[in-house]
C-alpha cells in the first residue's frame, strides 16, 4: 500500500520558531508538565476503587461535596501552575473550555492543553465495534464513521482520541480483537489510514478534526496464549510483515500520536523500547508527532522486571522516545531530579516538549484554544444525519454465515415470528467494549427493529429464554412455547460487551451460559431457526453451525443494532460483509488463521502430517468468508503480464457475475502467494480488494493493481527484498475460493 508521507507536514518553519521561543521561557517543571497526562476521574486517580470511595461516602468518612470534588477534581492549582499538558476523561464543551480557560488566562505561559478520550467507535452516536466496521470492507463508511465520530467528540470539547487501535490479532481468546481490523495486515493497513484521516480531516486546526493515536504499539495483539497484557515473542521479521505495517499506514496517513502498548516484545517493554519508538517510528516510518505511554505502563515497566525503579523507568522511556505519560505520577515524581542534575540530558526532555507542543500549534489551540460551545455541543451530538450513517455502517458491518433453503429473507408478513434469546431486547449490549459515552437509552434493539419491520397482521412472540451467562436452570420453557407456536424462531445470542475489550480474554469460545442450550430446546420444535449472533470476537460455534437453518453474525452494532439486522433479515438490505477474523472450529485449533505458511507436512490423509487426532485443521469459517441473498460467479482471470520485476505494477482483471435475483454487494479478494522464497512465505495473503454492487445477471470486470514491490518480505538479515522466482495470484470471494493464475518475478 504505497502512500505519501503526511509526517513532512507536521514540521513548519513558523511554528518550529514560536517553539523555540516558548521552551526557552519554560521552566523545568513546566516542561515536565507538558509531558504529563493525568485523568481527573475515580478511577486510578486516588489509589481508590470507586467501590471503595463509596464506602467512604456510606461510612460518612466522606462528605458528598468531598465525594464530588474526588469525584471530579480537575487539579485545578495544577493546570493554574502550568504542570498538566494534559487531560483525559473531560467531557463536555463547557468544561473543556472552563479548564482551557484557566490554563490560557491563569497560568504564566497559558499554553493550552489537550484533552483525550477513548473515542473508538463513535461517541454519542455509537457506530459498530471497529471488527464489525472492518468486515464492511467498506473504506469510505469506516472513513466516514470516524469522521462523525470526530464532530461528535470535538463539538463535546474533546482535542484527541486514543483510537484508531490497529493490533493484528490473530487470537480471539484475546478480548482486545473486537477494537481492530481482524488478522489480516493488508487489510489492517488500509483500515488504519481510512480511520486517521477521518478522526483528522484534511487540517487539524478544523474545529471538527481531533488527534488520531495509532495503537498499541506495538503487537499487543500477539500475547502468548491470548491473555491480555501477556508477553509477547516473535521474530523481527514477523514483527515487520505482520504487526508493524498497519501503524506505518498511520503514520503516513499523518496520525498526529502514537500509544506504546503494554507488552514487551522479546523481552522490552514496549513503553521502553528505543528500537520501536525512536529507530522504527521515527527513523523508519518518519513520524513527526508525539507518543503517549498506555495508562502506567511507565510504572509498570519495573513490575516487567525491566527497571529496578520508578526513577529509572522514567529516565529509560524518555530516552527510549517516549514524549507523554498516561499516569498520575511517574514522569511529573521521577522526572525532575533526573533532569535537573543532567542524568536526562536537557535536548532530550526539549525534543519531547517540542513534539508536543508542535502538535498543539497544529491544532491551532494556541490561536483558538475555545473550539467548541454548548449550542454546537447540542446541534452536533445524535443528529438525525449521525443516526442514519450509524445504521448504514451497521447493516453493512453484518455477515451472513449460513441461509439454508435460502430461509432468509424473511417475508414481512409472516403470521407468526418468534423472537428469543438474552439479547434480543437488550439495549446496553449493543453498544459493545469501549462506548465510553455511548448510552443504552439511545438503542434501538433487535427486537423493536423486527417490530418496526415486520406487517400489522403479524403477531411478534418474545420470550427471553435465559441469561446471556450464569448456569442457574434458565426457563426455556416460555421461548420453546413460543418456538412452538410460530412460523419460524429468532434467536439471538452472544455475549455481553465487557466479554470482550480489555482485560477480557476468555479460555473458552463457546456461547456463554445456557445459550447453546436453549438454542437445541428451540431446535426441537423442529422450526426453521434462525441465530442472530452478537459478540465482539470469533465464537466456536459447531452445533449451530450445523443445525441452525441460518447464522447472522451481527457483532455489536451500536445505537442502530435492531434496525440495520432487521434490513438484513427481511431483505431491505443484502448482506455483504465478509469475515475479517477466522472462526476457529475449537479453541484447540486458536490461533488459526488464513495466512499461515504451508509447513512441509500439510494437513492430509496420512497420520504424520500436520494436523489433530481429536477434531478438524480447517476452521468453521475462514478469513474473507461471507454469503449474499444472490450469488456470484468468477470467470476469465487475467494477468497484465505473466513476467514482471519488482518495481513493476501487475493488473488482475476477473469478470464477477450476478447469478442471482437479487441485486447484491461482492467484496471481491485478491491474494497472492510467493511459492518459493530465502524465507518460507504465506500460503496466501490479501493483497487487493473491491467491493462491487452488481444487477441480477449483471457481469462487471473488476480490475485490481497490484504493486510488485509490496509483495516482498525481510530476508534473514532484515532487508526487505522482493525475490525473483514463481508467484501464484488468487481472485476470489474469500480466503479458501477463486480462480487461479501465476506469474514470474524476474530481475
Ligand atoms: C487503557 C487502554 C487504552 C486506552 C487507555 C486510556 O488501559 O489500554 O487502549 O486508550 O487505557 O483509556
Amino acid at each position: 500500500m504505497i502512500m505519501t508521507n503526511k509526517q513532512e507536514k507536521f514540521i513548519r518553519e513558523d511554528y518550529e520558531k514560536k517553539i523555540d521561543e516558548l521552551i526557552a521561557k519554560m521552566t523545568l517543571k513546566e516542561k515536565i508538565g507538558q509531558l504529563v497526562q493525568i485523568s481527573p476521574s475515580l478511577f486510578g486517580a486516588f489509589g481508590l476503587t470507586v467501590d471503595e470511595l463509596i464506602q467512604k461516602l456510606v461510612n460518612g468518612e466522606l462528605s458528598p461535596e468531598e465525594f464530588e470534588k474526588l469525584d471530579r477534581d480537575y487539579h485545578e492549582d495544577e493546570i493554574r501552575e502550568g504542570i498538566i499538558g494534559s487531560m483525559g476523561g473531560v467531557i463536555g464543551a463547557e468544561k473543556s473550555n472552563e479548564l482551557q480557560r484557566i490554563a490560557i488566562e491563569e497560568s504564566r505561559l497559558g499554553i493550552p492543553m489537550l484533552f483525550g478520550l477513548d473515542v473508538i467507535h463513535g461517541f454519542r452516536t455509537v457506530f459498530p465495534i471497529p471488527l464489525a466496521e472492518a468486515c464492511s470492507f467498506d473504506i469510505d463508511m469506516i472513513k466516514k464513521s470516524a469522521r462523525i465520530a470526530a464532530k461528535e467528540a470535538s463539538a463535546a470539547g474533546i482535542h484527541w482520541t486514543f483510537a484508531p487501535m490497529v493490533d493484528i490479532s490473530r487470537d480471539p481468546r484475546w478480548g482486545r480483537i473486537a477494537e481492530g481490523a481482524g488478522e489480516d495486515t493488508y487489510l489492517g493497513s488500509v483500515i488504519a489510514a481510512a480511520r486517521v484521516e477521518g478522526f483528522q480531516g484534511d487540517d487539524l486546526s478544523d474545529t471538527e478534526s481531533i488527534l488520531a493515536c495509532a495503537k498499541h504499539f506495538a503487537a499487543y495483539g500477539a500475547a502468548v496464549a491470548g491473555r491480555d497484557y501477556n508477553t509477547v515473542d516473535m521474530s523481527l521479521q514477523t514483527l515487520h510483515e505482520v504487526y508493524l505495517p498497519p501503524f506505518e499506514a498511520a503514520a503516513k496517513a499523518g496520525a498526529a500520536t502514537f500509544m506504546s502498548s503494554f507488552n514487551d516484545i522479546n523481552g522490552v517493554p514496549s513503553t521502553a523500547n528505543k528500537y520501536l519508538l525512536t529507530d522504527v517510528l521515527r527513523g523508519k516510518f518518519g513520524f513527526n508527532g508525539f507518543v503517549v505511554s498506555d495508562a502506567n505502563s511507565v510504572a509498570e515497566c519495573v513490575v516487567h522486571g525491566h527497571s529496578a525503579d520508578r526513577k529509572e523507568a522514567s529516565r529509560k522511556a524518555l530516552l527510549a522516545g517516549l514524549d507523554m505519560d498516561m499516569s498520575h505520577g511517574t514522569f511529573r515524581e521521577d522526572l525532575p531530579d533526573q533532569a535537573a542534575d543532567g542524568t536526562i540530558p536537557e535536548e532530550v526532555l526539549n525534543e519531547a516538549v517540542r513534539r508536543i507542543l508542535r502538535i498543539k500549534f497544529m491544532m491551532g489551540l494556541f490561536d483558538n484554544p475555545y473550539r467548541t460551545s454548548k449550542e454546537k455541543e447540542e446541534k452536533t451530538i445524535l443528529c438525525a444525519e449521525h443516526i442514519e450513517a450509524a445504521r448504514e455502517m451497521a447493516k453493512r458491518s453484518i455477515v451472513l454465515l449460513k441461509n439454508e433453503n435460502n430461509i432468509l429473507p424473511l417475508k414481512k408478513n409472516l403470521k407468526k415470528i418468534a423472537v428469543v434469546g438474552p439479547l434480543a431486547d437488550n439495549a446496553e449490549e449493543m453498544l459493545g467494549t469501549w462506548a465510553v459515552t455511548g448510552r443504552a437509552e439511545d438503542v434501538v434493539t433487535i427486537l423493536s427493529g423486527i417490530k418496526s419491520k415486520v406487517s400489522s397482521e403479524t403477531e411478534i412472540l418474545y420470550a427471553k429464554g435465559c441469561e446471556i451467562t450464569g448456569d442457574k436452570d434458565a426457563d426455556f420453557k416460555e421461548a420453546v412455547e413460543a418456538a412452538s407456536k410460530a412460523d419460524v424462531v429468532i434467536a439471538v445470542v452472544g455475549e455481553k460487551s465487557d466479554m470482550s475489550g480489555e482485560a477480557s480474554s476468555r479460555m473458552y469460545l463457546d456461547l456463554p451460559g445456557k445459550q447453546e442450550e436453549l438454542l437445541k430446546a428451540l431446535h426441537e420444535t423442529n422450526k426453521p431457526l434462525i441465530v442472530v449472533l452478537i459478540n465482539g470476537r470469533p465464537l466456536t460455534i459447531p452445533w449451530v453451525s450445523e443445525n441452525a437453518a441460518s447464522i447472522v453474525e451481527a457483532w455489536q452494532l451500536g445505537i442502530q443494532s435492531g434496525p440495520a439486522v432487521a434490513d438484513v433479515l427481511f431483505g431491505d438490505y443484502n448482506p455483504s460483509g465478509k469475515l475479517v477474523v477466522t472462526f476457529p472450529y475449537s479453541v484447540g485449533q486458536v490461533p488459526i488463521y488464513y495466512n499461515h505458511p504451508m509447513t512441509g507436512r500439510p494437513a492430509g490423509k496420512i497420520k504424520f502430517t500436520s494436523k489433530y487426532i481429536d477434531g478438524p485443521v480447517e476452521p468453521l469459517y475462514p478469513f474473507g468468508f461471507g454469503l449474499s441473498y444472490t450469488t456470484f460467479s468468477y470467470n476469465n482471470l487475467v494477468l497484465s503480464s505473466t513476467e514482471v520485476k519488482a518495481n513493476e505494477k501487475l493488473i488482475i482483471s476477473v469478470d464477477v457475475t450476478n447469478t442471482g435475483n437479487v441485486a447484491g454487494e461482492e467484496i471481491v479478494q485478491v491474494y497472492v502467494s510467493d511459492v518459493t522464497a530465502s524465507r518460507v512465505r504465506p500460503v496466501k495473503e490479501l493483497k487487493g480488494f473491491k467491493k462491487i454492487l452488481l444487477q441480477p445477471g449483471q457481469c462487471e470486470t473488476v480490475s485490481i493493481e497490484l504493486n510488485v514491490s509490496e509483495l516482498g518480505f525481510y530476508n534473514e538479515n532484515l532487508e526487505y527484498i522482493v525475490e525473483p522466482g514463481l508467484f501464484k495470484i488468487y481472485a476470489g470471494p474469500n480466503s479458501k475460493e477463486g480462480l487461479e493464475g501465476e506469474f514470474n518475478v524476474y530481475e
